[in-house]
């Protein structure tokens, strides 16, 4: 629970990520991720936001899917390069150093799946409003968004025992790496508001990490 905001400190570390995330999620994420990843298909054109290490990046090349990973982490792109290079998926991935923001470069239109694990959580409010607005244009009609990602629960009681178990591990991430995440809040919402559908959303026991399917509809207004 709420231990998605140490990934800061195996950020800081990234050769000891992997393993680092696997302990701390108690292998759970690995089963979000091939349930997310489950959703590519063969020969699509994928977006991977914050591919870190290349965990959804990997899945989805397995899936005959070819992406583009994009991290602000060389480290993190580094041991991804590695990763897909060892898998022999590395002609089906290209990995580019590079932030969120700067997806407005990309072509409109241009990708069948955009997926980000764990990174919207990193950005700030203005970034991923930003963000999902052009996702929905880089997306081709009736194209796929997947996102895991750390959210604030919405129930009371269980925001109050997320806050409480957090705090202690914001402290400890920030006194070590100087930086921190925050959940994310009314993920759905936000993923409509910027004119997508959301197909479905699934939330871990303890409701702090969401897993999130949503479309480009066809056309405008279907
Ligand atoms: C918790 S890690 C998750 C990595 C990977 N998606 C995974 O699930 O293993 C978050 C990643 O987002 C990246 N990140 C944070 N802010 C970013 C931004 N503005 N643009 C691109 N990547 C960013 C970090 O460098 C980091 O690699």
């Amino acid at each position: 629970m709420s231990t998605y905001v140490l990934m800061r400190i195996l950020e800081s570390a990234p050769s000891r990520y992997d393993q680092g995330l696997r302990i701390l999620t108690l292998g759970r994420l690995d089963q979000v991720y091939d349930r997310l990843a489950s959703h590519v298909e063969q020969g699509q054109r994928v977006l991977d936001l914050g591919c870190g290490t290349g965990a959804l990046t990997l899945r989805a090349a397995h899936r005959g899917a070819r992406v583009k990973g994009i991290d602000v982490n060389a480290q993190m792109l580094e041991i991804a390069g590695a990763r897909s290079e060892e898998a022999k998926l590395a002609e089906r991935v290209e990995l580019c150093e590079m932030g969120v923001a700067e997806i407005e470069n990309e072509a409109a239109e241009s990708y069948d799946v955009v997926m980000s694990g764990l990174c919207f959580s990193e950005l700030s409010e203005d970034e991923l409003g930003c963000a999902l607005k052009e996702v929905r244009r880089i997306l081709k009609p009736r194209g796929i968004l997947l996102v895991a990602d750390e959210v604030r629960p919405g129930s009371v009681w269980k925001r109050v025992l997320a806050a409480l178990v957090r705090l202690p591990l914001v402290l400890l991430a920030y006194v070590i790496t100087q930086t921190t995440t925050r959940p994310v809040t009314d993920l759905p919402q936000r993923v409509e508001n910027a004119g997508l559908r959301v197909e479905s959303v699934r939330l871990s026991n303890t409701a702090t990490l969401m897993e999130l399917v949503a479309s480009k509809p066809r056309a405008e207004g279907v």
